[in-house]
């Protein structure tokens, strides 16, 4: 039985020695710093124990953890901006929330509860808030995890879990403009089968698409776009992003069919197109019907949404030894307005009509 805690009190233990200092907000690297503190809950004899926030820092495990093995894991990626000096905004937490949890059921990972989860993260930024970056465009990446951590080299479901959150400052995506990414299809390789686990954030399918983003970049391409595992002709995804197509007037995204994944800046994607008076198309589309509306002139604009960049211009597309390019090399006045208005969200310059942001008051 899963036992969704609601005792939101958090015991914290503070940090004495801030490593505020050894940040450079010009020059961050994704990933690469973090906060002062970390969340920390772990699952044993059947139930979540205390919640903790303690000073971020290596942690213990022993060689024979499950997730090493078997990689029992799921991960989330969210990120909160700098408002003001008081004022810290979420991007859509609960929405990441009920993803992690998605994810945690299919990977046979206990489940958690959303008061722990955001109360986690509003003392976490009360306390690190000075680690939020206030340079326009970056913003504080949040990191929640859950791994199988028996100590125990048994192939089968793990009795305990532990649950992490971290958070890194990262810097502007796009420094010097939009530049766009370069897709091409593979043969050889598929990211995800319908009825497997590529529409949940667990960490196999990211290390199982190395080597095919490897053999990509080898070959003068910036990622790999998944097609089907059957059929091999419906676009699916990109690494770490969802697909878009502009073709005339309508907007066309590929369908959730049970092998991608559902992405939250996909959402906003949708919800906005929608309210601009967009048609919006969810379905699966062909890399070929791509091809032809970039033959007919259609095809407008192409571009990748997720929470790292936001939105992010495809300017060409290569399947088969044939190559499309889209565009004039920047981004396309519809993925900009996109780009213009989520980050205007994020950041609270524009009106929330969506609920999307949660303030935290630091
Ligand atoms: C495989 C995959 N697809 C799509 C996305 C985009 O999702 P989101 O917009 O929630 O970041 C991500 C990033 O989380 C991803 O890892």
């Amino acid at each position: 039985m899963n036992d969704l805690m609601t005792q939101t009190k958090i015991n914290i233990i503070p940090n004495e020695n801030s490593r505020l200092h050894e940040v450079d907000f010009n020059n961050l690297m994704f990933g690469k710093k973090f906060s002062d503190h970390m969340f920390v809950m772990e699952f044993e004899n059947g139930t979540w124990k205390e919640p903790a926030i303690k000073p971020f820092g290596p942690i213990q495990i022993t060689p024979a953890l499950n997730t090493l093995h078997y990689g029992q894991a799921v991960f989330e990626g969210m990120k909160a901006f700098y408002k003001d000096d008081e004022t810290i905004n979420i991007y859509r937490p609960k929405d990441h929330f009920e993803r992690m949890n998605f994810s945690s059921r299919r990977m046979g990972i206990p489940e958690t509860s959303y008061e722990i989860f955001i109360t986690a993260l509003e003392e976490l930024l009360k306390l690190d808030n000075k680690f939020v970056p206030r340079l326009e465009q970056s913003a504080l990446y949040i990191r929640p995890f859950i791994f199988a951590s028996d100590d125990l080299l048994a192939a089968r479901s793990s009795s305990k879990f532990s649950y992490y959150i971290i958070t890194s400052p990262v810097g502007a995506y796009y420094d010097e403009g939009f530049n766009p990414v370069s897709l091409t299809t593979t043969k050889e390789y598929v990211r995800a089968v319908v009825g497997g686990t590529g529409e949940v954030k667990t960490a196999g399918n990211y290390a199982a698409s190395f080597l095919p983003a490897k053999k990509a970049k080898e070959d003068g391409y910036t990622q790999v776009l998944w097609l089907d595992a059957k059929e091999h002709k419906y676009i699916e995804e990109v690494g770490t992003m969802n697909i878009h197509f502009l073709i005339g007037d309508t907007l066309v995204t590929p369908k959730l069919t049970g092998s991608i994944l559902g992405g939250i800046t996909r959402r906003s994607v949708l919800t906005l197109a929608e309210e601009w008076g967009y048609k919006v198309e969810e379905r699966r589309i062909t890399i070929d019907e791509v091809f032809e509306a970039s033959d007919n002139g259609t095809l407008k604009e192409v571009f990748g949404s997720g929470t790292a960049a936001v939105i992010s211009p495809v300017g060409l597309i290569h399947h088969e030894g044939k190559k499309i390019n889209i565009g004039i090399g920047s981004i396309g006045d519809f993925a900009k307005r996109l780009y213009d208005e989520i980050t205007g969200i994020q950041y609270g310059t524009i009106e929330d009509r969506h609920n999307w942001i949660h303030s935290v008051k630091v």
